[in-house]
């Protein structure tokens, strides 16, 4: 089914997605009835009238048809409070309602999950502008004027002698001439192979989260015998505390693109589509304003690039919901295999890269004359020589200096900690790598360095490497119940155990957390590992994990609330 789903949506293509014009068409004319606008545009593209309207009620932001008064219903709202784990540990969430609530009206406003401005916290958006730290203080003047511009503040800094993803790209015709040589150097498909065994020995792994290696995953896209490939960045950057791709959209776009152009050249690929997160209004504005510039430059007819604006939904990170919702279908997790690079958006082969990634590859295939010097000897010179190269760091507002940093994968934890001047206020824990990411208490912190292996070895997950600080002052109890609240909400409901089971989680410890029923240390074990080894992908699978963390560092806190104070014990990450 939506096999065939994929090649009705391939007949239209990526210029006359159904997914943009449901955006677009919510946005604008209330006018006409939202039913038959839908219906018409199933008509348009050969879709079932369901696929349509089971499609656009999945969004967060696109109207769902139910009435207004509906408390779910979360479109169309004139301001969106940021209910993100990073505003949640800031405790800033509650003033911001409540201001927003007497401005506004409690019915005009909203929640989103989150807008990105994690290192000032008291994050709120007005009319697709977003606003964070002392910016509530203007409110009177936003509410009228939204486009007036944030006071945000937050710290960019770069431990490397040589920066990687943070280095300033001044002349922006100078920086695309690396395209021009490398393809006229590396021209045939031979000469290619050769380029991406540079890649490979990089040792360049996806920044998304799995840590993929990109030159294996591009060259798996580049023997697929198709004249029909995509590149994908994915810029749905969802997990609550991580703002680094969005600095990269924002400040560093031509290196995003330059990544996407290289990978478009290395696989036959003449498309990229970047899809970019609708809570990110300003990365939108600066990525089409780097598309226009790199277009002016007349550099190649071979590739070209199209954004495509999110509608509010986390799972659609996650590659293959991603694509499906490009697609104009229930952005649902397909099962794997097939890979995309074997059947991807619209069925062809498809490289998708986190922004990150695609951002480190100008460095890279820099120099590559000089062995000695060239931009591979120093990436992979860079870490333990399993990861390798730099990391970007979104450090939120509980830590003095909070905002970005880029450092050598291999950096001891602790070294960051000093860099960012320390806690901003008393933690307990580390909340690392986003919702689906390890709880490191602070005992266990210096025995993590950045980079994927110390993490796993330790029971933790770098993922995206967002770092949240956990207060003292915040009940574990109630951490554990916003991460199955979250789980629950974004599911994209395709297993039972992550649908059923978040839900069911959530429930556990909300009745916990009222007293109506202890939790039972043996129903949550099992529903745990159900979840874990039962979930399609790493929603589900993923969530245990940080709650896992919890329950094992922070027994005693957590002792009182299981029938007769039984002990977590048994309970292990
Ligand atoms: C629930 C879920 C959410 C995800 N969110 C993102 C995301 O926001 N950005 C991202 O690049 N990858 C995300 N991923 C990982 C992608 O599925 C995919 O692995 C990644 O985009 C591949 O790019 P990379 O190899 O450059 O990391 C998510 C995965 C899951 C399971
Ligand atoms: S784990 Fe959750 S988000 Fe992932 S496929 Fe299953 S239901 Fe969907």
């Amino acid at each position: 089914m939506s096999k065939n789903l994929s090649q009705l949506a391939r007949r239209q293509g990526i210029e006359n997605t159904l997914f943009q014009k449901l955006v677009i068409t919510d946005a604008a004319d209330k006018s006409t009835n939202l039913t038959q606008q839908r219906t018409a545009l199933a008509k348009e593209f050969l879709m079932g009238e369901a696929v349509v309207h089971g499609a656009a009620s999945f969004y967060d932001f696109l109207d769902d048809g139910t009435s207004h008064n509906n408390k779910q219903h979360n479109a169309n709202k004139k301001a969106y409070v940021c209910n993100g784990s990073s505003c949640l540990c800031a405790n800033t969430q509650g003033t911001i309602k409540e201001k927003l609530d007497k401005e506004f009206g409690s019915d005009n406003v909203g929640h989103v999950i989150c807008l990105g401005r994690c290192a000032e916290n008291s994050a709120f958006q007005i009319s697709n502008h977003n606003f964070s730290g002392t910016d509530i203080d203007n409110l009177a003047i936003l509410a009228n004027e939204p486009s007036t511009a944030s006071n945000e503040h937050y710290q960019v800094r770069c431990t490397l002698t040589e920066p990687i993803l943070t280095a300033e790209i001044l002349d922006v015709a100078k920086y695309y001439q690396l395209f021009i040589t490398l393809s006229e150097q590396f021209n045939t498909p031979e000469k290619q192979h050769k380029l991406l065994d540079k890649l490979v020995e990089s040792g360049l792994r996806g920044r998304g989260g799995a840590g993929f290696p990109t030159g294996i995953k591009w060259r798996s896209c580049l023997i697929e015998e198709n004249t029909e490939k995509y590149i994908v960045c994915n810029a749905d950057e969802g997990d609550a505390g991580a703002f680094s791709d969005r600095y990269l959209l924002e400040q560093r776009p031509h290196a995003v693109l330059f990544g996407m152009l290289m990978a478009g050249f290395l696989t036959g690929a003449k498309t990229g589509v970047l899809y970019i997160r609708a809570e990110y209004p300003a990365a939108i504005k600066q990525t089409e304003q780097a598309i226009s510039e790199f277009e002016a430059l007349n550099l190649t007819n071979d590739f070209c690039f199209k954004i495509i604006k999110g509608a509010g939904a986390y799972i659609c990170g996650e590659e293959t919901a991603l694509l499906r919702s490009i697609e104009g279908q229930r952005p649902v997790v397909s099962v794997r295999p097939p890979f995309p690079t074997q059947s991807g958006l619209f069925g062809c082969p498809t490289v998708v890269n986190n922004v990150e990634t695609f951002g480190s590859i100008h460095f890279i295939f820099s120099n590559l004359s000089d062995t000695q010097n060239s931009g591979v000897t120093k990436y992979k010179n860079l870490g333990n020589g399993k990861s390798t190269g730099s990391k970007l760091l979104s450090l939120d507002g509980a830590f003095k200096y909070s905002g970005l940093i880029e450092v050598a994968m291999g950096t001891p934890l602790v070294d960051v900690i000093k860099l960012a001047g320390g806690f901003a206020r008393e933690l307990k824990a580390l909340h690392i790598g986003g919702p689906l990411g390890g709880v490191v208490p602070l005992s266990e912190i210096d025995k993590l360095t950045i980079d994927f292996e110390s993490f796993a070895e330790n029971g933790f997950l770098l993922g995206h490497a967002s770092i949240i600080g956990i207060p003292n002052a915040m009940k574990m109890i109630n951490y554990i119940a916003h991460l199955f609240e979250f789980t629950a909400l974004e599911s994209c409901g395709k297993c039972y155990p992550c649908q059923i089971g978040s839900v069911r989680g959530q429930e556990m410890f909300e009745q916990a957390i009222s007293g109506e029923q202890a939790l039972n240390h043996e129903l949550l074990n099992d529903l745990l590992d159900t979840m874990q080894l039962g979930s399609l992908c790493a929603l589900g699978g993923g969530v245990p994990l940080p709650i896992q963390n919890i329950l094992q560092y922070f027994e005693a806190e957590l002792m009182p609330y299981f029938i007769h104070s039984e002990l977590v014990k048994g309970v292990q990450s």
